[in-house]
């Protein structure tokens, strides 16, 4: 098996590297393309690859083609595609907001796959979403989902209008753990800790409590009533979130972003 992925930005690489470790692959199977020649020039000295700049060199030879340009290069690289690829080659988009019926129409193929990743993926701890066209088999879905999973967990929705909303909780969702921290460090400077301290204070804590959380089958209600007993510390924290409608507050963030990948979905991909 082929892959040839296109684009050597941050997503591109991170993927190319996890795959390239995959027991599906053999040595030197990982094809990478970009147009820029620093890129390039990295590319080259990387053992792991075969560096491309001419897609007519590579397209024709991918058993999976991975795309990971920006957006708005989607429509540019779909039309070379086009005259270049064979029925029976598969498509992988982690493209934001790139819909499988444009994917479809400007390349002609119809082995598609849209994923959305997040940014953990770059240390392994990722979280992709995807979703596949009708004409990809049960065991082309099984090597795809192995090969995901290269760079944390992957998890396979029956829609496409779940990738936009795993994009309002897992795609965009770090953001939002960043925000809670950013907020809770600025609590600790203010109490007077150094931001060295406030640091470590604030990650020690999201770690101890995210790995708690993964050992053990209880819901985070369930933890949180563990934590704070009546009349107590944990509760009077709790009880000035519960007050200011902060729950409310991080649904409706969640789905401002869901609502924001369906709206970038319907907009022209540009040349
Ligand atoms: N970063 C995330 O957390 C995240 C999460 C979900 C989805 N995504 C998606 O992942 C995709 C890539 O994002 P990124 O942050 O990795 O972008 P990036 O770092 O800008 O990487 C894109 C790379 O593609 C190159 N490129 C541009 N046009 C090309 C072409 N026609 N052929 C080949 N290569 C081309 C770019 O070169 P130049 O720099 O010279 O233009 C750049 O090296 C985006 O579509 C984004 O929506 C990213």
């Amino acid at each position: 098996m082929k892959i040839l992925v296109i684009g050597a930005g941050n997503m591109g690489l991170t993927y190319a590297e996890g795959m390239s470790k995959s027991k599906l692959l053999k040595k030197r199977n990982i094809m990478v393309l970009d147009t820029s020649e620093e890129k390039l020039e990295e590319l080259r000295e990387n053992p792991q690859f075969d560096a491309f700049d001419d897609l007519q060199k590579c397209a024709p030879e991918a058993d999976i083609i991975f795309i990971a340009v920006k957006p708005y290069h989607a429509e540019s690289v779909f039309l070379k595609l086009n005259s270049l690829v064979k029925p029976g080659q598969i498509l992988i988009s982690i493209m934001a907001g790139v819909t499988m019926e444009t994917i479809k129409n400007l390349t002609g193929l119809t082995k598609i796959v849209r994923a959305m990743p997040n940014l953990p993926a770059q240390i392994g701890k990722g979280l992709t979403s995807f979703v596949a066209s009708e004409d990809v088999t049960r065991i082309e879905l099984l090597t795809i989902e192995s090969l995901l999973d290269t760079t944390g967990k992957s998890v396979l929705v029956s829609d496409e209008n779940f990738i936009d909303a795993s994009t309002g909780i897992s795609g965009s969702g770090p953001a939002y753990v960043f925000y809670f921290m950013q907020s809770m460090m600025e609590a600790a400077l203010k109490m007077g800790f150094t931001p060295k301290v406030s640091k470590v204070l604030v990650a020690q804590t999201f770690t101890g409590a995210i790995e708690l959380f993964n050992q053990n089958e209880l819901s985070p209600n369930s933890w949180m009533d563990k934590v704070a007993s009546k009349g107590g510390t944990t509760r009077a924290a709790l009880d000035s979130m519960e007050n200011n409608n902060v729950g409310e507050l991080i649904k409706e963030a969640a789905f401002a972003a869901f609502e924001r990948a369906v709206e970038l979905g319907k907009e022209k991909v540009h040349v």
